[in-house]
């Protein structure tokens, strides 16, 4: 089942074509790559289908639904979560509250209610409260859920935001460099990570990262960018050997793999 269909989309800053006719249909369950030297355009891509810019043309269709013109929370609701390439968490705040935060979608009671601490304000906070705790149960977060997140180590602090990212219970999940800044102890546990999210939550899950151990490892399918536009995209094998990614992109990163 196609999960999210992209056809012929492109996005420009100005006269800058930062992203050039993308198309890409994602599949259900599916672990797909998204790759390219810097400024290729691979976050952009991201911040088209969550619509944090809209699409000058093409389309993205997640389900049916056109996207383009769509606001970002729309979007997070009808199943698309995301993490950014730097950590956007709440630092001064908790773990939980992190990842409380997030359910804002599911709020329908109003500030009133709130203020006045109303029965539909209070059994919401507390299905919110224990819908967050048995997330990071789940993710084995649940002894740092008290701690402000600024004092957690930064491998744990990437793993916040993808419990963030599930609050909204998305299909479809994108990480943008999720391995940034993490040693190779941390990018082994990260791939087993995504793995077992992948699995456990039935997702759908779409990443960019410069890390090739981690995309060659784990992705079923790599797409390369190339100053917006896709240069190659098929199997990590096939990129491996593809000469044109060698010369673009993978360089003496080959030899490593
Ligand atoms: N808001 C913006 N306004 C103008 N130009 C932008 C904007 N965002 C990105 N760009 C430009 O668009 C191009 C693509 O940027 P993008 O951030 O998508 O690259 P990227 O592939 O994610 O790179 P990196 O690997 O460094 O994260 C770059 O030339 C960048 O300078
Ligand atoms: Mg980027």
């Amino acid at each position: 089942m196609t999960l999210l269909q992209i056809n012929h989309v492109s996005h420009y800053f100005g006269g800058l074509k930062a992203v050039d006719e993308f198309n890409l249909d994602l599949h259900e369950g599916e672990l797909v790559g998204l790759i390219g030297p810097n400024g290729a355009g691979k976050t952009t891509v991201f911040n088209l289908v969550t619509g944090a810019y809209r699409a000058s043309e093409g389309s993205l269709l997640f389900q049916g639904h056109e996207l383009v013109g769509k606001p970002p929370h729309v979007i997070n609701g009808l199943g698309i979560a995301r993490t950014f390439q730097t950590i956007r968490l709440w630092n001064q705040m908790t773990v939980l509250d992190n990842v409380k935060v997030a359910h804002h979608g599911r709020i329908t009671y109003n500030p009133a209610e709130a203020f006045l601490r109303l029965p539909r304000y209070r059994q919401q906070e507390r299905e919110i409260e224990d819908h967050s705790l048995e997330l990071l149960r789940l993710f084995n977060l649940e002894q740092d859920a008290h701690e402000r997140v600024s004092n957690l180590p930064y491998g744990a602090q990437r793993r916040v935001e993808i419990v963030r990212a599930m609050a909204s219970q998305p299909k479809l999940l994108l990480l943008d460099e999720p391995a940034a800044g993490m040693n190779p102890q941390e990018i082994s546990e990260l791939m087993d990570f995504i793995h077992w999210i992948r699995d456990e939550f039935d997702l759908t899950i779409w990443l960019i990262e410069h890390q090739m151990r981690l995309v060659m490892n784990i992705c079923e399918r790599i797409k390369v960018l190339d100053f917006g536009a896709t240069i190659a995209e098929g199997t990590p094998q096939k990129i491996q050997n593809d000469p044109r990614v060698v010369e673009a992109y993978l360089g003496e990163q080959v030899e490593e793999l």
